[in-house]
């Protein structure tokens, strides 16, 4: 498979002062091209590999194999899998090894990995010795649609989720079709509920086209894979270069999650609700809310509904992870802890319908009570 066959998307971060712009190359076997694609980003033959034991046993061996046809050296650090990963703990012990290895200040970082390991080595990246330079192999279709796209990088806290970070850009982004076939069919159907998240924020023709492939793309045909990323990293790129630091419209991105997060959070962060399908039902309460403030007739709803369902992802209260469910009240303090609160009012993404969501902020505690009361929290 010719590299000619991958798509290259511009992250444009360019002011009069420098230019931290970066490419996200989507296509597939890309893996073997790793070598060839971080070289140009070395300032010696060397870069120190971040993964964890899950994703190192189906493609760690791989990406040595690419750069060392390129002579890079490389070490490599295994982490745990999974979200405990993303610690003070952990990030200790990542730093010391970082150190140990006895990396420069210009070396590179390479991540492979899902979104725990983005998150988690792309901050070390950002502390390390005032800030190193890093590269994201994102393994999962979540860390290649959202998180390894834009340099949100952080750890969490017993506060709350991602409460410690940074943001920090990467230099190159590689996402590589094919290993997304070793993702559990799970994680793949969560995965789309952040790319459905792009259409449902300001692509409605995106939304048609997944009404029309979203199953294919689920049962593993790769030009719809590749297509669905593409489309999804443009879509980020896009934001993240007109608001990088989520001043304004980045927030949108951020769809479907204040009452997603609320319920992973009343989960426990655990495989009761993994973060698509807590994005997939929030999005999903995001437009009844929307509808119950009279932003929306709700026609869309059932249209939303019927796709997740098609997909297998979950789009309601029903799903037997989330009981028993908190009550409205629980679920508004969960909401509360969102990092969209200002001066303790709620902002939520809503939406005038598919493609037309928006940023509202102030919104009123009693309408978000009512409205949960309406729904099924007790
Ligand atoms: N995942 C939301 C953002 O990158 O802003």
């Amino acid at each position: 498979m010719p590299l000619t066959k991958c798509e290259k998307i511009t992250v444009k971060l360019s002011n009069a002062e420098d230019d931290r712009s970066y490419d996200i190359y989507v296509g597939r076997r890309l893996i073997e091209f790793a070598g060839q694609l971080i070289k140009p980003h070395l300032k010696r033959n060397f870069t120190v590999i971040v993964t964890d034991e899950n994703v190192a046993k189906y493609h760690l061996a791989d990406l040595q194999a690419s750069l060392s046809t390129q002579e890079i050296e490389c070490e490599a650090i295994i982490l745990p899998a999974g979200e405990k990963s993303k610690s003070m703990a952990v990030l200790e012990q990542l730093l010391e090894q970082l150190i140990e290895f006895g990396g420069e200040r210009n070396d590179v970082i390479t991540v492979l990995g899902g979104g725990v390991m983005g998150d988690l080595a792309g901050f070390a990246a950002s502390v390390l010795r005032r800030g190193v330079d890093f590269v994201q192999i994102p393994t999962s279709i979540l860390a290649q649609v959202d998180s390894s796209v834009g340099g949100k990088t952080g750890i969490n806290s017993p506060h709350g989720k991602n409460l410690i970070g940074a943001f920090h850009q990467p230099k190159l982004v590689l996402a590589d079709i094919d290993i997304l076939d070793t993702l559990s069919d799970r994680h793949i159907r969560a995965g789309y509920g952040e790319i459905l998240k792009y259409a449902l924020i300001n692509d409605f023709a995106f939304f048609t086209w997944l009404n029309e492939n979203g199953t294919k793309l689920i049962a593993g045909d790769k030009d719809a894979r590749q297509y669905a990323v593409v489309q999804s990293c443009k879509s980020k790129a896009n934001i993240v270069s007109q608001d990088e630091k989520e001043h304004g419209m980045r927030a949108l991105l951020n769809l479907g999650h204040t009452f997603g997060h609320a319920l992973e959070s009343h989960t426990e962060y655990s495989d009761r609700l993994i973060h698509g399908e807590g994005v997939a039902i929030g999005m999903v309460l995001a437009f009844e809310f929307s509808s119950f403030l009279g932003f929306n007739n709700g026609g869309e709803i059932n249209i939303i509904k019927q796709h997740l369902a098609d997909i297998g992802l979950p789009n309601d209260l029903s799903f037997k992870g989330l009981h028993p469910l908190p009550s409205a009240q629980e679920m508004l303090d969960l909401m509360l802890q969102d990092k969209k609160t200002e001066q303790g009012n709620l902002t939520f993404i809503l939406a005038n319908g598919i493609g037309k969501s928006f940023v509202k902020k102030n919104v009123d505690k009693t309408l978000a009570l009512n409205f949960l009361a309406s729904k099924n929290f007790a």
